[in-house]
């Protein structure tokens, strides 16, 4: 029996947020690209801009309005009838469009940024809420650095705007300041005093200054959050946002945890990483959770040996389930003799034990040297050591060096059986010039189960 999940909202805001961190400013063109990669991604809601900010981002914002249709499209807004007004300019065209409304409540932003009372502050934010509801009727209002504002105020502002015509009330994380236990607190707070509290929806937007904006995005919704507020790649102000790829998966990759879905097709997201790095021209770090490029790359042999036997030993979700082409087993030092031996098969080689030790002796040393070892390498290293009367056996004539490395071949005949377990999608095994590799019948690698992409989902 599978629980109902509850949908959680997710509201992309790489074209806003995101754009605002150093390196990743957009132009149009970039931003109606990625835009539409969002919309084949899945994203409920995506904050094109800042309307005000410049006529650039205005026309940015203007432009996804008028083509992209399926999301709803935000724009954001300070709480006063200029922005508001700018805001609504932009977004008028969009077939589900969303004033996006901030007004800071902490004492630390009143005192020393706004210069207003506490009372102006809720003022001013019924007032520009008022203003936003008469012109669209998706608001939503953001009290900037909630985490480090008085709960008390925090209620009372929330109050007014509920009051006044909000829909949605997202509670930023300004800072990266809050963590896990304490956000998910404020969460429960919000929503035993707020009264009008369960007509609105409650968001979640955090800043990974602490490295714990996932975390924290997860505990919101665990709290009761039903949108959160994320960006490709985590990219944002100073150490970023909450990353979309981190949030989502998680909630696929343990649902005995986090039982919510979203509407993210998970295939999108590797393609949405690289489009906005390519388009930024900022690398996403290589160990980066989901979409970096070692996430599901193996080096180590007792490692690439057991994911080699079940990818399962080692990946708790394939690297299809997020649109990666494959498993990368890495050839270094660390590797074992099972890999190098799949490569070499694949690169139209099969050795039988001897010539597979001589062969890996020299690998190991060479690995020692260059650190990587490539195939254009290891094919060197292959003639050097099997000259003509040597054991290798060309499974076929090599005739141009291979691609990349991107292992993820059933085991060798030689191999005990594996347990049976659930199954991984693996694609038709081929070596590296497209010939197909002989299938060895373990049954965990059958196309019939290459549903179960996650296993435990
Ligand atoms: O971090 C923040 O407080 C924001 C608001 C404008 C929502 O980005
Ligand atoms: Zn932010």
């Amino acid at each position: 029996m599978t629980a109902e999940r509850a949908r959680i909202t997710v509201f992309d805001t790489t074209l806003r947020d995101g754009e605002q961190s150093p390196g990743c400013s957009m132009n149009q063109q970039e931003k109606l690209r990625l835009a539409h990669q969002l919309d084949r991604l899945g994203v409920d809601v995506i904050e094109a801009g800042f309307p005000i900010a410049s006529d650039g981002d205005f026309e940015s914002v203007r432009a996804i309005a008028s083509v992209v249709r399926r999301p709803v499209i935000a724009g954001l807004a300070r709480a006063c009838r200029p922005d508001i007004e700018r805001a609504w300019e932009a977004l008028r065209d969009a077939a589900r469009p969303r004033i996006h409304v901030f007004l800071a409540t902490s004492d630390i932003h009143l005192k020393y940024k706004l210069r207003i009372t506490r009372d102006q502050c809720v003022e001013q934010a019924r007032e520009a809420i008022h203003f936003a509801k008469s012109l669209c009727d998706d608001v939503e209002f953001s009290p900037e650095d909630a985490t480090r504002t008085d709960p008390d105020f925090l209620c009372r502002v929330l109050e007014a705007v509920v009051e006044a015509g909000a829909t949605t009330l997202n509670i930023p994380d300004t800072v990266g300041y809050t963590v896990p236990t304490e956000f998910g607190d404020l969460i429960t707070t919000i929503r035993q005093r707020v009264k009008g509290i369960e007509n609105v929806t409650i968001s979640a937007h955090c800043h990974n200054d602490l490295g714990m904006a996932v975390a924290n995005a997860l505990a919101a919704v665990s709290a009761g959050a039903r949108q959160v507020e994320c960006t490709i790649n985590g990219i944002g102000e100073r150490a970023g946002n909450a990353s979309l790829e981190e949030i989502v998966m998680a909630m696929r990759v343990r649902p005995d945890r986090f039982a919510y879905e979203t509407g993210i097709v998970g295939d999108q997201i590797f393609a949405a990483s690289q489009m906005l790095s390519e388009i930024t021209g900022v690398p996403v770090q290589p160990n980066k959770a989901i979409i970096g490029r070692n996430a599901f790359a193996h080096e180590a042999g007792i490692h690439q040996d057991g994911v080699l036997k079940n990818p399962l030993t080692y990946e708790i979700m394939t690297p299809q389930s997020v649109g990666v082409p494959d498993s990368k087993l890495v050839l270094g030092k660390h590797s074992g003799r099972h890999a190098l031996s799949i490569r070499c098969e694949q690169l139209g080689y099969q050795f039988d034990r001897r010539g597979l030790d001589d062969i890996y002796r020299r690998f190991v040393r060479l690995a020692d040297k260059i650190k990587h070892v490539e195939d254009h390498h290891l094919l060197e290293l292959i003639r050097d050591t099997h000259k003509p009367s040597g054991s290798a056996t060309p499974l076929i004539e090599p005739i141009a060096p291979a691609k990349a490395a991107v292992v993820n071949a059933p085991p060798p005949v030689s191999e005990p059986e594996p347990e049976p377990m659930k199954a991984f999608p693996v694609g038709p095994q081929t070596n590296a010039f497209g010939v197909p590799l002989p299938v060895h019948g373990d049954s965990h690698h059958e196309q019939t189960q290459q549903e179960d992409y996650l296993w435990g989902v």
